[in-house]
């Protein structure tokens, strides 16, 4: 992989900063948790697998000056860091998962000293980071065969390396398909307001030599309805039991379009943004964000002032509309009560 995503520089995290993507590959350094929790509320990092990646290092990176004496007062500390880095975004269970881990550790080196969980700490984030590299490629191998020459595939928002520590999940099976050779064109949706799409997986694909055609989020029913989609593939930010799942607001649509027009609709999602704990996508927390990415764009005012906004970040789409799911452990399919469980 040309680029690093994230990255653990000798006392500080290195993110490529996504909101100055596709004009400049600018890099943004943080070296205290505050500066991180901002990295990822405004969406310099950004991506589900990619939260559950920072989450580990940001633990790590809030503790390591700590002055515990104790492991009572580390893991006070630990808590509240958790707590803080928790309250960056809601919707990607991956956060939470990474954050529960780094938790675990602590936890279950208890009768260790500091330093020595610190230490440990530290390397369960690079565990978490080759992981989820390794987990993207797994995702490319069990997709690829999804993926024909001559297809034209439909995907919205960004699941590619910039959302993961590795390939991509969405995109990783693009990647891993084009690798083996396969030749294939890809309808990019814009993604509004923050235009993931747009900025991010137009310019990702291109950069790895596949090519790709943006359209306005407006477009695809009518590029269905023409038959110009073969299939349509996703990440996703968290999964339920049932095979709800949530992503980027658009989703939805895409999805309803898509049944409507009988073309498949896959989900490429790593087992940590399966949520076995709720059983369906009403459980799933949305994201609401500031209306100024609805009623700003193109660097300028482009609503009334004072309009009203509803800016939800996520939508659900029911288990009903995923033709597939595809993990790191193979290609899941209906009924999804059953073999979502029978794969965990
Ligand atoms: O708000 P974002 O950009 O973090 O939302 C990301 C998405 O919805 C992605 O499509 C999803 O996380 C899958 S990432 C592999």
């Amino acid at each position: 992989m040309k680029y690093k995503t994230v990255s653990w520089e000798t006392d500080k995290i290195r993110l490529i900063d996504q909101t100055k993507l596709p004009r400049e590959l600018a890099y943004l350094d943080c070296s205290n948790i505050e500066e991180l929790w901002h990295a990822i509320k405004h969406l310099i990092v950004r991506g589900a697998p990619a939260l559950g990646v920072v989450a580990g290092w940001g633990v790590y990176l809030g503790l390591r000056e700590s002055k515990a004496k104790t492991f009572e007062e580390f893991f006070r500390e630990l808590e509240s860091t958790a707590a803080y880095l928790a309250s960056s975004r809601p919707t990607a269970v991956n956060l939470f998962w990474g954050i529960e881990r780094m938790k675990k550790v602590a936890l279950d080196n208890k009768g260790r000293s500091v330093e020595e969980i610190k230490r440990r700490l530290f390397e369960e984030a690079k565990t978490i980071q080759k992981e989820d590299e390794n987990l993207c490629m797994a995702i490319g191998e069990a997709g690829e065969e999804l993926i024909k020459t001559g297809d034209n595939i439909l995907t919205h928002c960004n699941a590619g390396f910039l959302a993961t520590a590795g390939i991509g999940t969405a995109l990783g099976v693009l990647y891993t398909a084009h690798e083996r050779g396969k030749r294939f064109h890809v309808y990019a949706d814009e993604t509004r307001p923050l235009l993931q799409g747009a900025r991010l997986s137009t310019w990702e694909l291109s950069s790895s030599g596949i090519k790709v055609t943006l359209i306005c989020d407006n477009m695809a029913g009518f590029l269905m309805k023409q038959g110009k989609v073969d299939k349509v593939i996703v990440g996703a930010d968290r999964i339920a039991r049932n095979g709800d799942a949530a992503n980027k607001i658009g989703t939805y649509s895409v999805a309803c379009l898509a049944n409507h027009h009988k073309i498949p609709f896959y989900v490429a999602a790593p087992y940590s943004t399966f949520d076995l704990s709720i059983p369906d996508g009403s459980h799933i927390p949305i994201e609401e964000r500031d209306p100024r990415e609805v009623t700003e764009g193109l660097g300028r005012r482009i609503a009334p002032e004072g309009v009203e906004v509803y800016n939800p970040a996520f939508d659900v789409t029911p288990h009903s509309l995923i033709t597939a799911f595809v993990t790191e452990r193979g290609i899941i399919k209906p009924p999804y009560e059953k073999t979502i469980k029978r794969s965990s």
